[in-house]
């Protein structure tokens, strides 16, 4: 296998601001130092004045194949994933079909292994009926459970249900924290008329809150490990700051909860800008800033959830909840940076460590000796708009669109093999491999006879 030298750039992990030779060699990091493997590197890449980082780990997409590949692909969406130095993906089971038995999970990794550009694990999806595959389905990100409903047909909202689910097993579940019966209520109370700008109100900070302090409580009486997916209000940061016990419970926010606030996003870009949990106030998002700096939240992801334009442009009730942004994470990270709101240090904790730590990923989120060489080189002076001709999601579009970000990828390198440079995809086939999860919880991987079949 091809090896590289990545020659005199800054570690954004490193202390002193020294530049470092990093040699990549059989998808490894072999060598960090000044003047390491010159004279045995295949390739050799000039990186003066640019800053090396792990690759970013997106640990909540929605690919949306099998089933949905009009909006995305496991290929198209993991090119986007690399344009935007993101290494290492994690996708949601909401495909169709839904990813809920032995079989779905096996053909899911297996059409990763032909197309993916990227690295990729897979969550296993909870229904009132599939307890024990859940706990015996070999090396996933965890289990998802959406208990309020969303896009696609999962929702496990019965007390009795959830309650099962939390007693029985011990790997990682993941949630998408919204009490459903209060979503229904204030659904019917507003009714046909409602427009996106009453999304907050049906989808209401209290719906949100209910379902965190109940999970909460279930993660504690169960001890078992608990993740809320993209946090959106600022009661949920108060009540987690109290309630969190480190090392069962963690928590993320997502880029569009961050950036964006209502009632702008809605008067300019109306339904496109409908997602489930919604884009609340600035009063909410500056609250989940403040999470993220004192830890209250551990991570951030994209929550990265295309749909075709024609299908957001429908009306309010009409078109579906979710917007791309697998691309954009890191540039929107770094510009924070650039304007002094957070550290690269801060940086690399919430789109690096704290996700490869939180689920257990091997040999990932670090620049290190014998990890995986998956590495994003970024020009922290670059600036540049969000366009969509940059975009390799089949969903063009963004909320982010004409944003003038400073500091972007510059190259990605998946298992030491350089997938993207300047934005353009230049691996000439898909070099993403499963990660591998080495949490005591995941059974070690024996094929099951149906993917054998594969
Ligand atoms: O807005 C959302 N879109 N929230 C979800 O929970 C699902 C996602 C999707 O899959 O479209
Ligand atoms: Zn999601």
């Amino acid at each position: 296998m091809a090896s590289t030298l990545i020659k005199d750039a800054f570690l954004a992990t490193s202390k002193d601001r020294g530049r470092y030779d990093i040699f990549l060699q059989n998808g490894k990091i072999l060598a960090i130092g000044l003047g390491v493997g010159a004279h045995h590197a295949d390739e050799v890449i000039p990186a003066k004045g640019l800053t090396l980082l792990p690759g970013v780990l997106d640990t909540h997409v929605h690919f949306r194949e099998p089933g949905g590949t009009h909006k995305e692909s496991l290929e198209s969406g993991s090119k986007a994933a690399a344009a935007g130095g993101v290494t290492t993906f994690f996708d949601m089971p909401n495909t169709s079909p839904s990813t809920t038995t032995l079989e779905t999970m096996a053909a899911k990794k297996a059409l990763a292994a032909q197309s993916s550009f990227v690295n990729y694990g897979f969550f296993m999806g909870a229904t009132s009926d599939n307890l024990e595959v859940l706990n015996t389905v070999p090396q996933v990100a965890g289990i998802k459970i959406y208990v309020g409903s969303s896009t696609g047909s999962l929702l496990v909202s019965g007390p009795e249900a959830l309650d099962q689910i939390f007693a029985n097993g011990d790997r990682l579940i993941a949630v998408h924290s919204e009490d459903e019966a209060m979503i229904q209520e204030n659904q019917s109370r507003l009714g046909d008329q409602a427009s996106v700008y009453d999304h907050g109100l049906i989808r209401s900070p209290e719906a949100a809150l209910k379902a965190t302090q109940q999970l909460i409580r279930l993660a504690k009486k169960y001890q078992r490990r608990l993740h809320i997916v993209h946090v959106t209000t600022a009661e949920e940061v108060a009540y987690l700051r109290d309630h969190k016990i480190p090392g069962l419970i963690t928590a993320e926010a997502c880029p569009h909860h961050l950036f964006l606030n209502t009632p702008t996003v809605y008067d300019q870009f109306g339904t496109l800008a409908k997602v489930n949990p919604p884009i609340r106030d600035g009063k909410h998002a500056e609250a989940l800033w403040q999470g993220l700096l004192d830890g209250t939240l551990d991570f951030v992801a994209s929550d990265h959830a295309p749909h075709t334009l024609d299908e957001k442009n429908q009306s309010y009730l009409k078109a579906p909840s979710g917007m791309p942004g697998v691309q954009t994470l890191l540039p929107l990270l770094l510009n924070q940076v650039a304007s002094n709101k957070c550290s690269l240090k801060q940086v690399v904790d919430w789109a690096c460590t704290q996700p490869a730590s939180a689920y257990g990923v091997k040999n990932k989120g670090a620049i290190q000796l014998g990890y995986d060489a998956d590495l994003v080189l970024v020009d922290l002076k670059k600036t540049q708009s969000v366009t969509r001709a940059q975009s390799y999601s089949k969903s063009e579009w963004s909320c982010f669109e004409g944003c003038k970000l400073q500091g972007w990828p510059v190259m990605t390198f998946v298992n030491g093999v350089k997938v993207c440079e300047h934005g353009v995809i230049c691996a000439d086939e898909p070099v993403g491999r499963p990660v591998v999860f080495e949490d005591r919880t995941q059974p070690c991987h024996t094929p099951h006879p149906e993917e054998a079949k594969l």
